[in-house]
């Protein structure tokens, strides 16, 4: 996730910056850069690669006493020193960082090209830079507050110019911005870890506020003008606790960004009828009379390409084959005409993911890639690709990156099932349910303390069953593998259907059953899977939504889902598994964010 770093006072601001953004390290980045102003100009270093690479390249720090800073997770353009930031108006009178996603970026950047800016980066960012550009008359807050009104999406920004050197001006919206309050000096950063080891004195700025920075004040106010009274906020979380959000581990925190991350990902994704319309992202044409895909994978993505595979064929009616890309670059696959790969794969460097891909290619076919890494392997290979913007992922249990993967799937499956007329209603309904669902996950994520207790009493089990049916099932082999992966307790996922043709005759006194009954049409089936497995002894624990909890009155415990549409139910019911294999590790004491023998990025084979 890109950090920001801003500084103005009576220090020096080019190692204050420095360090700044060496605390915001953990947070995963590909570029960095640095803006000051020294004399009347402002001077940009940026650099590729490791922020050591950006230190070398300064050399001894020049004196400032303003500046910012940024490491840049890149999401639009390659990770390079062109696309790093700050971004520069044309006159490079005005410097820019930003963390976000513009929407309307093309839009704005064409209208901005026809008025005659230029362009030196491929970055959404280059247009904020060049709107304030456009709006500047010797009044850098009023330039800021006019291009704010032009710009959709999610944002924090950090400007300076060098007409004004005793002004930092910071806003946001959608996006984390916090300003450190020092004697004489005042911080802005996208995160506390940043400013803790000067300050724990903070602003936490709200969405739609503009913060005016000099050495000796910090004056905020909202989008229109009217001025913010803010509290101080006092910061007592030790350093290591502050990079995690103050959560334990990365893995609860990545669990909590999942409604933001579903926000990312949907971004820009909805047309203005309302229904998904994916025409923006640059793989439509590859979803063109499409007859056959293939949907490969390792993991836990290749679980989000399960769900992918019911998604597409039931709305698009598109035959789909969901392959473990192990499995897969060795099989020989009969390739036919109008076929389409779409390869998973959050890290976008794992080995077998892009052998698969590789595979493809030799024969002519295709490839969509869907990847958390702008840069990464898999995304310069790829014909085409869409990104997941979940930001990075630390915890080598991957949680918020399967959520936007299968939220792709779903966008995916109503794009390609647009040219059915008959499918119409469908998107569009589908469409705004999507819409709904950052606030259904935050609702189930209210329930932590019930799944923590129930993590608590099963602690000690030495194995466990996940079980359902269509959909469920998929989302059951997604709980199962996070519950081995991080508490290393036997898990296993089966067709709730398939259990007596073998499995069941594990099932004994006290083993906990994990059954999803999520799937209303196939409630009663389902039902008759958690009587046999009573009747041997099983402690079911059912993850429904409110609207099953009668039907599923005998299980023993029951997680209770809001009422989601039946269809996009995997968002939601996922969510209580992260969190029962989460605590289930706490529990047992394991390490989770770094499980044994697992690496979070697998490049052999
Ligand atoms: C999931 O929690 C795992 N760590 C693992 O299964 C992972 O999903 C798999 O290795 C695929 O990685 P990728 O998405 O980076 O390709």
């Amino acid at each position: 996730m890109c950090g920001i770093m801003g500084y103005i006072g009576s220090g020096n601001a080019v190692p204050l910056i420095l360090d700044g953004l060496a605390r915001l390290e953990y947070r995963g980045y590909d570029s960095a850069g640095i803006a000051i102003l020294q004399g009347n100009e402002i001077q940009v270093r940026k650099k590729e690669g490791r922020l050591s690479g950006l230190i070398e390249a300064i050399g001894q720090p020049p004196a400032a006493d303003l500046g910012i800073g940024h490491t840049r997770w890149a999401t639009h353009g390659i990770p390079s020193d062109r696309n790093a930031h700050p971004h520069q108006s044309c006159d490079e009178r005005i410097a820019l960082v930003h963390n976000g996603i513009l929407e309307n970026y093309m839009a704005l950047k064409k209208e901005l090209c026809e008025e005659g800016h230029r362009f030196k980066s491929e970055t959404d960012t280059e247009v904020i830079v060049h709107l304030i550009e456009k709006y500047y008359q010797d009044d850098l807050e009023a330039a800021v507050r006019e291009a704010l009104t032009h710009m959709q999406g999610s944002y924090a920004i950090a400007v300076i110019s060098r007409d004004e050197p005793q002004k930092l001006i910071a806003a946001k919206k959608d996006s984390p911005l916090i300003i450190g309050l020092g004697e004489g000096e005042n911080y802005v950063a996208s995160d506390i870890p940043a400013i803790l080891h000067k300050t724990d004195q903070v602003y936490i700025l709200q969405d739609e506020e503009l913060a005016v920075l000099t050495a000796d004040r910090v004056a905020i106010t909202d989008f229109s003008s009217a001025p913010v009274e803010r509290e101080i906020f006092k910061v007592t979380w030790d350093p290591v606790s502050a990079e995690k959000g103050g959560y334990e581990h990365f893995m609860l925190k990545e669990i909590h960004e999942q409604p933001r991350v579903l926000t990312e990902t949907l971004r820009g994704m909805i047309g203005e009828d309302g229904s998904v319309d994916m025409s923006g992202s640059g793989a439509e044409h590859l979803l063109r009379e499409v007859k056959k895909i293939y949907i490969v994978a390792c993991g836990t993505a290749y679980h989000a390409g399960l769900i992918g595979r019911y998604a597409i064929e039931k709305l698009a009616r598109i035959p789909v084959e969901a392959d473990i890309a192990s499995e897969f670059r060795y099989r020989d696959v009969l390739w036919q005409p109008q076929t389409l790969m779409i390869v998973i794969s959050q890290s976008g460097e794992t080995a077998d993911t892009l052998a698969a891909l590789r595979e493809a290619h030799r024969h002519g076919v295709p490839v969509l890639a869907v990847t958390n890494v702008v840069g990464s392997s898999v995304a310069r290979e790829a014909d085409a690709v869409i990104y997941t913007h979940a930001g990075p992922e630390i915890a080598v249990a991957s949680t918020k990156a399967y959520i936007s993967q299968i939220l792709v799937m779903y966008l995916l499956a109503l794009q390609l099932a647009r040219p059915r007329p008959e499918a119409g209603d469908g998107i569009r309904r589908l469409s705004a349910e999507l819409l709904k669902l950052p606030a259904q996950v935050e609702a189930v994520l209210k329930q932590e303390a019930q799944v923590k207790a129930l993590a608590q009493k099963y602690q000690d089990v030495q194995s466990t069953f996940f079980l359902g049916r269509g959909l469920d099932f998929a989302v059951a082999m997604e709980g199962a593998l996070k519950l081995k992966e991080i508490s290393y307790v036997h898990a296993e996922a089966y067709a709730a259907g398939e259990l007596k043709h073998g499995p069941l005759a594990l099932i004994d006194h006290g083993v906990p059953v994990l059954a999803l009954i999520t799937q209303s049409h196939l409630v009663d089936k389902s039902i008759s899977n958690i009587k046999e497995v009573k009747a041997r002894g099983a402690v079911v624990i059912a993850i429904c939504p409110g609207n099953l909890a009668g039907a599923c009155a005998e299980c023993d415990e029951q997680i209770l889902l809001p009422d989601i549409d039946d269809f996009l139910s995997p968002l939601a019911a996922v969510v209580p598994l992260q969190l029962f294999a989460y605590y289930m590790a706490v529990f047992r004491q394991a390490d989770v964010d770094k499980p044994k023998n697992l690496a979070k990025s697998v490049t052999v084979e």
